[in-house]
């Protein structure tokens, strides 16, 4: 089957990735093929230890891959120097985590307007449309730390969606919500990444949460299964 490069976000040819603790070599990834398409989302299952998050990783390059290719929006990316794989992170990337990772001496609206400030970009209406639908215009100069969890991973969606990233990487956004703060995330989440047309790659355990995406990988033993 032929792949449409256009389409393509993110490209994974025969990667491999392990590493070693004391003299043992523990191999993670072993020759991973993937392809990220725009538009897709995509929840990434598998047991505890798999190496889940070690893709995230390699994919926003906070780690390197031991062999085979990377592609990223056209290029090969297991080239880049440290400023490239900076310059792709603010420009192209968003980022959710499970412990919501927000600034915390920042209020709400701070944080939200931080990856703007980075980027050189000015308010918009989509910024306005994104606190609107995350309900956080009632909390704008609340400094984050006192919010509720589901407040601060409502904040942390909005500040990973402000610049219109290509690709959005969400390590179990929803990990330390209860349920229903867990599928109200989801749900915003997912309409707001359709409407910026942001591809999603979503770690998650739980099925309630996957069936939020339309794509499903789960990884066991270094393959990757459809
Ligand atoms: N920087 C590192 N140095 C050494 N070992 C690492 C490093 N990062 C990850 N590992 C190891 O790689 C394996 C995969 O870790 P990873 O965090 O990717 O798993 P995960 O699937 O995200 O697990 P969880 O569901 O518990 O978050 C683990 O055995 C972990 O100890
Ligand atoms: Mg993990």
């Amino acid at each position: 089957m032929q792949t449409d490069v256009s389409q393509v976000v993110s490209q994974l040819t025969q990667v491999s990735k392990g590493f070693t603790d004391g003299d043992q070599y523990h191999q993670v990834l072993d020759c991973v093929d993937l392809t990220l398409n725009i538009g897709d989302t995509i929840a990434l299952t598998g047991p505890s230890g798999t190496g889940k998050s070690t893709l995230l990783n390699i994919i926003a390059g906070f780690e390197r891959i031991d062999s085979g290719e990377l592609q990223l929006l056209g290029q090969q990316a297991e080239q880049w120097q440290d400023n490239h794989w900076s310059d792709f992170r603010r420009q192209q990337l968003g980022i959710v985590f499970q412990q919501f990772n927000l600034l915390t001496p920042l209020n709400v609206l701070d944080n939200i307007r931080f990856p703007l400030q980075l980027n050189k970009l000015k308010w918009s209406p989509w910024c306005d449309e994104l606190i609107d639908k995350l309900a956080l215009t009632e909390v704008l100069s609340r400094p984050v730390e006192t919010l509720s969890g589901g407040q601060q991973q409502r904040v942390a969606i909005a500040r990973a969606l402000v610049h219109q990233p290509a690709l959005l990487l969400a390590d179990e956004p929803t990990g330390n919500l209860d349920e229903k703060a867990g599928q109200q995330v989801m749900q915003l989440l997912c309409e707001l990444a359709q409407a910026a047309n942001t591809t999603v790659l979503m770690v998650t355990h739980s099925n309630t949460c996957a069936n939020y995406m339309h794509r499903r990988w789960h990884l066991e033993q270094g393959k990757i299964h459809e």
